[in-house]
């Protein structure tokens, strides 16, 4: 049977049966469709060190690229510290977290609780770490955390008045730097820290963003432009933070040991792409999940993006010489953008944010100041009324009581 069966194949083919030029093709394009999933995957890290008793702040670090960095890190023995918006206690948070340490087996992950669209809770959160006496120890910060407001979707702006990609993706990092400063700047001299800067090729879309207030306007807004002027400002401001690193003069003498990298993640199939990718909407979901093969194919996974900040976080090279140093694909580039290294620019923009900071924050505390005290008094008043309403009953009872007697005694 397979004889005559082999004989019929060679000589004439048969039907159902694909040919050898079918099978050839179907190699083809599975090998095609290979190399460009290879391609796209993006380089893996392959600087390796042991992270045991590094102490690592992350922003960002329960979602897409932020929360496989968190996971790979934890894996390699680093204590994590997520800097979420949440309450640590609330209950997803706290599973989450149960989670990454039986995933990682690595039971030093917890959770501080700093909104970074809010100035107050980056101020609470950042004076609380550098207040502790002796300075704590602190290895890396890696800057993740962000937003994106979906195309299409209205300008959203804070509880303190700030648009939120502008407040998220580059105040609330200048901020909890600028305060968290002293504290990376007082690390003994034997230890290598690092700032991870998170950038993005959008940033080079960015119109020039001057002391910021432009991108604080209502008119002309639009979420790929407001996108773009905060990782601009960002990937400028955190130029103007590696110098301002490398400017102090340690009381020790020695040279300063703290820098900053940034990294480029590349793009990557992350609950953030998502938002963004749908527009936030349902149809733009179905068209998505139709799409889907092409987004697998050439979107990289948050493993493939975590790569990078694992590179920036291992590498022994950016630990010596100057900061500033972009990674992407695992490997140093040159910034797109030349003006992101400008010293006026900066300047610029560092006043301007420290301005904004000091005018919201101004006006917060009044607003607290003022909430607290309306509080206290309608508490005031309540007591007051339960106080006078317990007197009045208790003369009702008196009342009532003596009633009482007076009819059991006729
Ligand atoms: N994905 C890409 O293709 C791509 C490309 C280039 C650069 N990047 C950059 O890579 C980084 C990570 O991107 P991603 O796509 O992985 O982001 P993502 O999935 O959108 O995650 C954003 C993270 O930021 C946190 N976050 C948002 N608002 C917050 C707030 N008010 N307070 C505290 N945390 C807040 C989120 O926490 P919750 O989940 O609790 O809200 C989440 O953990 C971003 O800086 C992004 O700009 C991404």
């Amino acid at each position: 049977m397979p004889v005559p069966f082999a004989i019929q194949l060679f000589t004439e083919g048969i039907d159902w049966f694909p040919s050898l030029f079918n099978i050839f093709k179907v190699v083809v394009l599975v090998a095609v469709i290979a190399l460009v999933k290879w391609i796209c995957m993006g380089a893996s890290n392959t600087s390796e060190r042991k992270l045991h008793g590094k102490i690592v702040l992350i922003t960002g670090g329960t979602s897409g690229i932020g929360a496989a960095t968190a996971l790979e890190l934890a894996q390699r023995g680093a204590q994590i510290v997520l800097l979420v918006h949440q309450s640590p206690k609330d209950g997803f948070l706290v599973d989450y977290i149960e989670d990454l340490r039986e995933r990682s087996g690595n039971e030093m992950i917890y959770a501080e609780q700093v909104d970074l669209s809010s100035l107050y809770s980056i101020r609470k959160f950042a004076t609380k770490w550098i207040d502790n006496a002796p300075p704590r120890r602190l290895d890396m910060i890696v800057l993740c955390g962000s937003t994106l407001t979906p195309p299409g979707k209205p300008r959203v702006v804070t509880d303190e008045g700030i648009e939120e990609n502008w407040m998220i993706n580059y105040l609330a990092n200048f901020h909890l730097l600028s305060i968290l400063s002293p504290a990376i700047r007082t690390q003994p001299p034997d230890r290598d820290v690092r700032i991870v800067f998170t950038t993005c090729a959008a940033h080079t879309r960015s119109p020039a963003v001057d002391d910021g207030s432009d991108a604080l306007k209502k008119k002309g807004w639009s979420s790929s432009k407001a996108y773009a002027q905060s990782k601009y400002a960002l990937t400028v401001f955190g130029h103007a933070f590696s110098k301002h690193l490398e400017s102090y003069k340690r009381p020790d003498g020695a040279p300063m040991n703290a820098r900053v990298v940034f990294v480029d993640p590349g793009y990557c199939r992350t609950p953030g792409m998502r938002r963004y990718l749908t527009r936030g909407t349902l149809w733009g979901l179905s068209v998505y999940l139709l799409v889907y093969q092409s987004i697998w194919l050439f979107l990289k996974s948050p493993v493939g993006g975590a790569q990078s900040f694992l590179y920036a976080a291992q590498e022994a090279s950016l630990g010596r010489g100057h900061g500033g140093k972009l990674i992407k694909e695992c490997r140093e580039m040159e910034f797109p953008r030349k003006d992101v290294k400008d010293e006026k620019i900066a300047k610029k923009l560092w006043e301007g944010s420290e301005k904004l900071i000091e005018r919201v924050e101004r006006e917060e505390a009044v607003k607290r100041a003022l909430a607290k005290k309306e509080r206290e008094e309608a508490e005031k008043n309540g007591k007051a009324a339960e106080e006078s309403g317990k007197a009045g009953s208790e003369v009702k009872g008196d009342k009532s009581a003596k009633s009482k007697r007076q009819k059991k005694a006729k």
